[in-house]
């Protein structure tokens, strides 16, 4: 179902325009055609209750004025780029900086902040199309992006991404959902958390990584075995530095988009399970360290540590660190940048 929502407008003047996807069981998946973002997710319980199971705000307007990407389409770049900078032949080249001097989810002007067109859509698919100018936030060359939501008769939400350029550029898509299994209004630290995962990113307190993929073993950042979000919390030097888990982990080599699952996670109640599979190599832990203030459903405001993102992307800054154990993130004109990310939701 396509709604306009002809009482407000997005910064380019024009309405947005909201897409619902609903399956057989009766779940709903809304999408905004602004940033191409993921507004709500509501699954029926056992129970006969209807959980929202995404932090969201209140109105399509509100999503302009947060800065947490709720929900969002972030690229070209997702996460760090240090320094605003790459090398390209040997010489550097630069984007617009938005954290400091570095350059964070694409930049000031990141796919988020962008009308994506919509390109079709039926009761459970949606897809989306964005063209970005040549030297747009400080890319080289055109970029064609395209993100195609699915809501399966399973409650399986499936996203894929593909992108093509005209000069070589590197290409990092990734949506930005933070989740509560609980429902609005709950601390996710008591949210479960199984992470396939054994080694990841230590980064510093601007969130660049300083160091080499480090063994989770015998650290509060081993999520290999269930355990809740609270159960280590700020236990490591890591954690300390940026407020919680805001890390990207190098999945094993055996995760993929359809069978072998990037991660587990399980509300506090034990009433909703979310199972995410990826065909990206490393899965961005982020507790929302830095959600206070951001606009809810209600009216009202987010505190910290009120929904978790699972973000499907390449390493942070991999443009810069060409030598990590991950496929290239450069994509060459002629070639096509895919990836693919599924969130299934089991109600209990
Ligand atoms: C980053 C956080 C950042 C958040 C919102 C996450 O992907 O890792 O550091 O605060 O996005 O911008």
């Amino acid at each position: 179902m396509l709604t306009p929502v002809s009482t407000q407008r997005a910064p380019d003047g024009s309405p947005f325009q909201l897409v619902t996807l609903k399956n057989p069981a009766g779940t709903t998946a809304t999408f905004m055609d602004w940033g191409a973002t993921w507004l709500s997710f509501v699954l029926p319980l056992a129970d006969g209750e209807r959980r929202e199971l995404l932090l969201g705000c209140q109105s399509p307007e509100e999503y302009v004025n947060q800065s947490a990407y709720l929900g969002a389409t972030v690229g070209r770049y997702a996460n760090r780029i240090a320094r605003s900078q790459f090398q390209i032949d040997c010489k550097p080249h630069l984007l617009v900086a938005n954290q400091g001097v570095h350059q964070l989810h694409g930049g000031p002007e990141g796919f988020n902040a962008r009308r994506w067109k919509i390109l079709n859509y039926t009761e459970q698919k949606v897809s989306f199309q964005l063209v970005s100018p040549d030297g747009d936030q400080g890319y080289p060359g055109e970029l064609t992006a395209e993100v195609h939501y699915v809501l399966t008769d399973d409650n399986r939400l499936e996203i894929s991404y593909k992108a093509q350029v005209d000069k070589l550029c590197p290409v990092n898509l990734t949506n930005h959902a933070y989740f509560n299994l609980d429902g609005e209004g709950h601390d996710v630290r008591k949210h479960r958390l199984q992470l396939f995962a054994e080694r990841f990113l230590p980064i510093d307190s601007d969130g660049i990584p300083c160091a080499d993929l480090t063994s989770v073993q015998q650290t509060g950042m081993d999520f290999r075995t269930p355990k809740t979000l609270a159960q280590d919390f700020l236990k490591d030097r890591d954690q300390q530095r940026v407020k919680g888990y805001d890390h990207a982990y190098l999945l094993y080599a055996t995760c993929n988009a359809s069978d072998n699952p990037a991660a587990n996670l399980w509300s506090s109640d034990d009433k909703v399970k979310m199972t995410v599979f990826t065909s990206a190599p490393a899965l961005q832990l982020y507790t929302g360290n830095f959600l206070n203030g951001t606009p809810n459903r209600t009216g009202g405001q987010y505190a910290n540590y009120s929904g978790v993102a699972l973000e499907s992307e390449f390493l942070p800054d991999s443009p810069n660190h060409s030598t990590w154990p991950q496929p290239s993130c450069w994509i060459k004109p002629g070639q096509t940048y895919r990836s693919a990310t599924v969130y299934q939701f089991f109600a209990l």
